[in-house]
């Protein structure tokens, strides 16, 4: 049954115009997926990263960094949808600082360190097939951004959604659009790869790329860590973080004692019994930040090697198919994460950064602490944040961005907020200021916090 699930995505993936390197790499990870394969990784086969070193702490003289950014290209991941946010088109386009996009952020950053360094530093972004056009539109208004004989973008490979029940491609004709999904983010090598891009790039004279998340506002062009990465010699790096006790289930960094490879084991590849040290932050005390360095060269060698398939570890993703219809057919989704690529290379490094390189906006509660006054957009385009992050909890209410932005729609002050939690399905007026350990209780009818209101520990003041 599901030897003929694998040939009917294969025809589907081939009859979409798929590129083959893309159907090598799907195919072998229905093969993982058939063999139920779980990667997980046992605290006894590894060791803790240790011994990182610090950008703080690095020297690294000016010359050899505007050399190695001028080398460089920038991408930013732009293919994901924002499901868990309720969004179906770019996260990037929504809005972050006043009337600017993300993307608006991320071009201002760009064209800022293009001016402060004279490098030519190209932006590239990898789109998917449901985030491209929008956002080849909205870069319209950045004449200035191609930089000749380059793409703007790439696009992401594309692969069916798979039935949970026999692996078989889903049918959806309701919108036959939501039959197929983007594989992850590891599919940045294939798609570099297929797309030409990468051969583009390596042409040009490009030799690095600083790839990161576009929902990561945080990592911005960095002279100094590409004048490491360059100096370096490694083919490939990731830029880590000190684990807070906020982080403490979620995926981190290990040195896996058969080959001393550096991998990333993800929670869901954690062993029960090992949950304890797992969850240890003083033991595993760096998780990835998904900002990444690439040396293209390395990577085009790399896949000449393997025929363009990398060995990423598999991620299982079970949705529905029609992800705002919970009732419609469950199916698996395919997918990687580029940093898995860490265990891929040999000589793979490791640098830690601060926490200010990694602002991802996950959730509407990440949202609004970004759009807020805790946040301060300078010259450059680098937030900077005036005060330390508060802890938001919206409720249910407010888990969609179309949701939030009806009930929040001018972002409070938090900068003097310690944490915030609403319960219940208030609006805000404009001109709200939190403070302390504020709470909202649940009304239980919809409720108006007033124009010009305080909300502190006892509510609405
Ligand atoms: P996330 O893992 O946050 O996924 O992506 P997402 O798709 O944006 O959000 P959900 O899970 O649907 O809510 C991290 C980064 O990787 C990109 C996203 O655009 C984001 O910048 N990404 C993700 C891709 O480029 N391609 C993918 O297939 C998946």
């Amino acid at each position: 049954m599901s030897a003929d699930g694998l040939a009917q995505a294969q025809r589907t993936m081939t009859d979409g115009g798929v590129h083959p390197t893309a159907i090598d790499v799907f195919t072998r990870f229905y093969g993982l997926l058939e063999s139920g394969e779980t990667g997980v990784i046992a605290e006894d086969d590894v060791e803790p990263l240790r011994d990182v070193p610090h950008l703080a702490d690095l020297e690294v003289d000016e010359a050899s960094a505007r050399d190695a950014l001028a080398a460089t290209v920038v991408v930013k991941l732009n293919g994901g949808l924002g499901t868990s946010m309720g969004m179906d088109r770019a996260k990037s386009l929504l809005r972050v600082r006043d009337d600017r996009t993300f993307l608006d952020v991320i071009a201002g950053q760009v064209l800022a360190a293009r001016a402060a360094t004279g490098a030519r530093l190209p932006l590239v972004l990898m789109n998917s097939f449901r985030t491209r056009d929008d956002t080849i539109a909205a870069l319209a208004a950045y004449p200035d951004l191609a930089v000749e004989g380059l793409p703007l973008d790439f696009v992401q490979n594309r692969e069916p959604k798979l039935r949970a029940d026999d692996l078989t491609p889903v049918r959806w004709p309701a919108d036959p659009d939501l039959e197929w999904c983007p594989p992850g983010h590891g599919d940045l090598y294939t798609a570099l790869y297929a797309s030409g891009v990468l051969e583009a790039l390596l042409a040009a004279g490009f030799r690095y790329a600083s790839v990161s998340n576009s929902d990561n506002l945080g990592a911005a062009p960095d002279a100094r860590i590409a004048g490491w990465f360059a100096a370096s010699g490694a083919p490939f790096a990731a830029e880590v973080a000190r684990r807070t006790p906020a982080d403490r289930k979620g995926g981190h960094l290990v040195v896996r004692r058969s080959d001393a490879r550096i991998v990333l084991r993800e929670s869901a590849q954690t062993r029960p019994d090992d949950a304890d040290a797992a969850t240890d932050i003083e033991r595993h005390r760096y998780f990835n930040t998904n900002n990444l360095w690439l040396d293209l060269q390395a990577l085009a060698d790399e896949l000449g090697r393997t025929g363009g398939v990398l060995e990423l570890p598999l991620i299982r993703n079970e949705k529905t198919v029609d992800p705002s219809d919970k009732t419609s057919p469950k199916v698996v989704q395919i997918e990687s994460a580029m940093g898995a690529a860490i265990e891929v290379f040999d000589g793979a490094a490791v640098l830690e950064v601060d926490r200010s390189r990694f602002l991802p906006v996950k959730t509407t509660n990440d949202l609004l602490v970004l759009r807020s006054d805790v946040y301060r957009l300078e010259r450059d385009q680098r937030l900077t944040a005036e005060v330390d992050a508060p802890f938001v909890d919206l409720d249910d209410h407010y888990t969609t961005v179309a949701a939030f932005d009806e009930r929040i729609p001018a972002t409070p002050s938090l900068a003097g907020a310690a944490s915030l939690q609403v319960r219940g399905d208030w609006t805000f007026g404009s001109g709200v200021v939190v403070t302390g350990e504020a709470v909202l209780d649940d009304p239980g009818t919809p409720s108006h916090v007033p124009d010009g209101a305080t909300v502190g520990p006892t509510g609405i003041s």
